[in-house]
């Protein structure tokens, strides 16, 4: 397993390139199993999950091929005969999105059979939601031996309330609606650019829906979809993090290829603390490639947070926020309302020097007080990003364990931050 050494005390200064969206990319390979027809798509991220994604499409008998680009990556997945519609434990376990493929196999073939995702570090994360949709459109669903078996002649559109507003299971049941008999309705569905991505590239397709941004999608069921070429967004959980790391060097960043809008929760905060953010001219290409310019001079302002669904603050943003927290001048009150494990990094964040008290879904940040590097271990993915944020900020040397978390959502982030300053060093331990 591979750690990072993080010699702290850099200020960063530099352009970085975001990278695309992986929570846009993920359910978007899986649109892919629901044609037999070619999907292009640009500005992937060559990030660990995506890998995983590949590696699932595979085991399903769909070749896909990614190569590089100018920018980004160019992912083409063709899905020429029917799946095998198996997506095995051992892939599953890995990744819980691994059940996106769920919903289009079973609108593609009529049956899936997929592993249950285990627990995660973050949460029970159950995917009741996604079933009880899934059975509302007519399927037979059945769990045994880990795994969920869902058979149906062919889905056939209705309403769904979502008991809770949940960004993977909107995407499953929209994904399945659009090749259901009839109209579906989603009712209290999430509203994540994510979502919004993904749709897009469904009405590419040939899908018919309307109510994109609102918490009330209606899909019109067609018989079959076309191939599509589409461009993912830009991840603004990658650009959030980069404009932390700016901040908490009292660094002077400028990101490129970023989508402002996607933000305006996480520049709202970070402003109101202290931070200077300013659009700027990108070197990217085209609409939706803009260049964020982020300056910071710790101490900050405290100030409390609450994470909520689009647009409100992102709870994937919230480890990230506790790290600048740490170097607020006063008490944050950090509210956690979507994931009711998420604070494994305040622990390590306190071997490092931080006054956090835990208490529930609730996380009191005392600051500004100073870090010293240390020995910390990632727990998951934002986790493990909150801990190389504050390794950049601490006296001395941290050593971050376990950086497979961060690789799953970042593409090589050690070389993006040198780049800018940082003196970060990858060791593998074999
Ligand atoms: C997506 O996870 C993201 N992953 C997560 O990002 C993100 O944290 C999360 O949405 C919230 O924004 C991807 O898009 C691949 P949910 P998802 O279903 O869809 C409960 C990252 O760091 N729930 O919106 O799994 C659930 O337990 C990852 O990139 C049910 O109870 O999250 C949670 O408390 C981490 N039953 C809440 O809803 C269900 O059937 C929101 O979960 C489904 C969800």
């Amino acid at each position: 397993m591979d750690q990072f050494r993080i010699e702290g005390g850099h200020r960063l200064e530099g352009r970085v390139t975001i990278g695309g969206a992986k929570n846009a990319a993920l359910p978007a390979m899986a649109a892919a199993l629901l044609t037999d027809k070619r999907i292009e798509l640009h500005n992937i991220p060559r990030v660990r999950d995506i890998l995983t994604m590949r590696s699932l499409l595979d085991e399903l008998g769909v070749d896909s091929s990614l190569k590089h680009e100018r920018e980004g990556n160019c992912l083409v997945i063709q899905a020429r005969t029917p799946p095998d519609p198996v997506a095995a434990y051992e892939l599953v376990k890995q990744m819980r999105a691994s059940v996106l493929v769920l919903g289009p196999l079973l609108a593609r073939l009529g049956h899936a059979r997929v592993s249950l995702p285990g627990g995660c570090a973050i949460g029970a994360r159950p995917i009741n939601l996604h079933l009880k949709g899934l059975e509302k459109l007519g399927a037979t669903v059945n769990i045994q031996h880990g795994y969920v078996e869902a058979r149906v002649d062919r889905l056939r559109g209705d309403l769904i309330q979502f008991d809770t507003i949940t960004v993977t299971g909107t995407e499953n049941l929209m994904m399945a609606a659009t090749l259901a008999e009839g109209t579906t309705v989603l009712e209290n569905a999430a509203v994540e650019p994510e979502v919004q991505d993904l749709a897009a590239l469904l009405i590419a397709m040939g899908a018919k829906i309307d109510g994109l941004g609102s918490p009330t999608i209606r899909i019109q069921g067609v018989t079959r979809l076309a191939g599509a070429k589409h461009t993912i967004i830009p991840d603004r959980i990658e650009a959030g993090t980069f404009m932390v790391a700016a901040a908490i060097t009292g660094g002077h960043l400028v990101l490129d290829r970023t989508e402002p809008r996607h933000l305006t929760a996480v520049i709202a905060k970070l402003a109101e603390v202290g931070v200077q953010i300013a659009r700027v001219k990108s070197r990217g290409q085209g609409p939706g490639f803009e260049a964020l310019e982020v300056r910071g001079t710790p101490p900050f302002r405290a100030a409390d947070m609450v994470t909520q669904e689009y647009p409100g603050f992102p709870t994937d943003m919230q480890a990230q926020y506790m790290a600048l927290a740490t170097q607020g001048s006063g008490s944050s009150v950090i509210t956690e309302t979507i994931f009711e494990n998420r604070y494994l990094h305040a622990l390590e964040l306190a071997r490092m020097g931080a006054d956090i008290t835990v208490d529930g879904r609730r996380a009191v940040v005392r600051g500004p007080t100073p870090l010293s590097g240390a020995n910390v271990q990632a727990s998951d993915l934002r986790a493990s990003a909150s801990l190389v944020l504050a390794g950049l900020a601490a006296d001395g040397e941290s050593v971050v364990d376990r950086v497979y978390h961060i690789d799953r959502g970042y593409e090589r982030i050690e070389e993006k931050l040198n780049r800018v300053g940082a003196k970060i060093s990858r060791v593998s331990q074999g």
